[in-house]
């Protein structure tokens, strides 16, 4: 069984996936740290990020280890994973993002771990697991998703809200609900309650 937990920028989809990836007791893939991890490799190399030929070469030893307690990312046995978030990172992704050979080389990582998992990210419902039989998609408005990334990030609220409004427009292409996702506005809910309607909705 695969379930698909897509959305937009920090409308939580990390946390929702973990917390129902624990209660049935599966692993979850967050595909955006991938994406991350090359933009990591991209700028300490000093590579284009724009250049596909200047990332591949970079990613032989970067694998995805899908941790219930969060994943963590590995280039050989250096652990990028508490290097990921940092703004830099944040502002070069969805340049990353954008290159069709960068997106198939993350598809493949992905297609490449066992069933059953919760994958999280933009496009698992749409292009990587397009037959998943549970697939949901996360949205909120972007001051709620400042408000709540705002207690992760030094910056203030109406820096971070215009961030997020600009990784939105350069996402687009790639986040789009799935026909048969359902839609849930995380907005006026909690965690838990993001949480328990996906599960209810898998009973
Ligand atoms: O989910 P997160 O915000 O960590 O993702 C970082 C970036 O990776 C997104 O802004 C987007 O550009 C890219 N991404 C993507 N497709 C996915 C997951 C993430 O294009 N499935």
């Amino acid at each position: 069984m695969i379930v698909t937990i897509d959305g937009v920028a920090a409308s939580g989809k990390s946390s929702v996936s973990s917390g129902v990836a624990q209660a049935l007791g599966v692993p979850y893939v967050s595909s955006g740290l991938l994406y991350r991890a090359v933009t990591l490799l991209g700028l300490g190399a000093g590579a284009n990020l724009a250049d596909p030929a200047a990332l591949l070469p970079l990613l032989s030893g970067v694998r995805l280890e899908p941790l219930a307690s969060g994943n963590r990312v590995w280039n050989a046995d250096h652990d990028l994973t508490a290097d990921l978030h940092s703004t830099r990172v944040d502002t070069g992704v969805s340049v990353v993002a954008a290159l069709p050979e960068i997106r198939e080389w993350v598809d493949a990582q992905l297609r490449a771990l066992p069933a059953p998992l919760v994958a999280e990210g933009r496009d698992m419902g749409t292009n990587v697991f397009p037959h998943a039989p549970h697939k949901f998609y996360l949205t909120a408005s972007p001051h709620v998703r400042a408000e709540r990334r705002a207690r992760e990030r030094p910056e203030d609220i109406p820096a971070i809200e215009a961030a997020l409004t600009e990784r939105d427009r350069l996402d687009t292409t790639q986040s789009a609900p799935a026909p048969d996702a359902r839609v849930i506005d995380t907005g006026p809910l909690t965690l838990k309650g993001v949480i328990d309607t996906i599960l209810n909705d898998l009973r």
